[in-house]
């Protein structure tokens, strides 16, 4: 948790964007897993945390902006809850360590709802996510979900998206708290791959490093020999020599802030010719987009200037053909790159991504593409110091696409499908980072960063393998 005054400014500065209205925050609540008392993790809502600090399930933050007054609901837990799960705080001792000095029970809020619908003050909320939040919304303001979903603010989604997308130095902090831990989590992805453990082996392990240090895993970890399923489940299979190992894992700390980073390292240790050629052109794409990214640049520049490299070296190994501007144009290099060059990364892996990516990576100066390949970059707009993004080209062997578009012809004048066939088995290459955006253009998040240099790959397995 940050200090008192960093809730106390981001909300002061969430209401000077909105004017007036009630602000809506409700927190999350217990998630049953197969039974009322099992319950999953507890991950709070991202944008309670940022304005109201507080972890605690079953809260409910309101910022009436037209009275100037901050309001936490929640209900005291009971002499059974203190048996069961020990002592917490009081919802007002809560309230009091993020400068609000006004709370409530649950009963409390419903009846200061009822009394500000009929007085006519404008609800505001962002799109509700969970089901029993969307039951709780429906409750307090007589909507239906269907309605829910339709009614959320533009506005407020607009103002917390503003906020969130810059992150503070404290925040910058907390992020490359996440990244040391997912430094930890890849770099032993790296020393365990070979062919006497398993994916969820690997996987089940770096997930282990996650826990052990306070936080959890930022999301289900990838950790795959079959890379070119972009978010393919550990197998139970021993990985096999040969074989390509990509690990797409990171970590979030007990604030909440997140890592995201991928590598691809060779079962083997060791990476053939073929798989050579694939890398090193990945790991080009990766350098020229940290190389691009600065303020004022738009990341969907960054992209395109990322697909022209990838198509002019696909060429060069005889997998592309023809004019590169042309190939980029109709979308042929998405054959082999199908998903978007980054995402805004911070409380939330895919930052906001609930909020809407419309408002969270597009403006009125750069819409969403809806071109295969494209469609899928939930960021385009101009970046802004302050911006967390991550910068994770690949290259990936989709036999299921290739069957598709061979079949279709789609894209024949720019792709050599005999060639292609060739690699049917190779499977995927991914290499990810997390870009701070600087004052002049950008550095990779994290002090230590795990070794992706084709070279360094090769010889921190050889000096490190278990
Ligand atoms: N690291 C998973 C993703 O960005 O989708
Ligand atoms: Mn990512």
């Amino acid at each position: 948790m940050f200090d008192k005054e960093t809730y106390i400014s981001r909300r002061a500065a969430l209401k000077a964007k909105m004017g007036g209205g009630l602000l809506l925050f409700p927190g999350n609540n217990p998630t049953p897993a197969n039974y009322p008392n099992n319950c999953f993790h507890h991950r709070q809502d991202s944008s309670f945390l940022y304005f109201f600090g507080q972890q605690r399930e079953g809260l409910f933050g309101v910022i009436d902006v037209d009275h100037d007054t901050t309001y936490l609901f929640g209900d005291d837990i009971d002499l059974d809850d203190i048996i069961w799960y020990g002592s917490v705080d009081s919802v007002a001792s809560l309230a009091a360590e993020t400068g609000i000095s006004h709370s409530g029970s649950m009963a409390d809020l419903s009846s200061f709802l009822a009394n500000a619908r009929q007085e006519g003050q404008t609800l505001h909320f962002l799109p509700p996510y969970r089901h029993d939040i969307q039951m709780l919304l429906g409750e307090l303001t007589g909507m239906t979900p269907a309605q829910l979903k339709q009614a959320a603010s533009v506005q407020l989604i607009k103002s917390v998206v503003d906020l969130r997308s810059v992150k503070s130095q404290a925040e910058i902090k907390e992020i490359e708290r996440a990244c040391a831990i997912g430094n930890k989590m890849h770099t032993t992805a790296m020393k365990l791959c070979s062919t006497s453990v398993t994916e969820h082996f690997i996987a089940g392990t770096i997930e282990g490093i996650a826990l052990s240090l306070g936080g959890m895993v930022s999301f289900p970890s990838i950790v795959t020999t079959h890379g070119e399923v972009m978010h393919g489940s550990p197998s139970d299979n021993y990985l096999e020599s040969g074989r390509l190992l990509l690990v797409d894992a990171g970590a979030e700390t007990t604030d909440c802030y997140c890592s995201d980073n991928t590598r691809t390292s060779p079962v083997s240790g060791r990476f053939t010719n073929k798989q050579k050629d694939i890398y090193t052109l990945v790991e080009e794409c990766h350098d020229l987009a940290l190389q691009l990214a600065a303020p004022g640049v738009k990341w969907l520049d960054v992209h395109m200037d990322v697909c022209r490299h990838m198509t002019e070296g696909l060429k060069q190994l005889g997998l592309m053909k023809g004019d590169t501007e042309e190939a980029v144009q109709a979308g042929a290099h998405a054959l082999f790159l199908p998903h978007g060059l980054g995402h805004m990364m911070g409380m939330d892996v895919h930052d906001m991504e609930g909020l809407g990516q419309h408002y969270v990576g597009f403006d009125d100066e750069v819409s969403p593409s809806s071109q295969f390949g494209t469609a899928s970059l939930r960021l385009g707009r101009r970046l802004q110091e302050g911006f967390v993004v991550t910068d994770e080209p690949g290259i990936y062997f989709i036999p299921a696409l290739i069957d598709n578009w061979r079949q279709k012809n789609h894209c024949a004048p720019f792709l050599n499908f005999d060639v292609i066939e060739k690699y049917r088995d190779f499977g995927g290459i991914r290499i990810e980072d997390d870009l701070l955006i600087t004052d002049k253009g950008a550095r990779i998040l994290g002090r230590d960063i795990i070794p992706y240099h084709l070279q360094d790959v090769e010889d921190y397995i050889a000096k490190n393998k278990y």
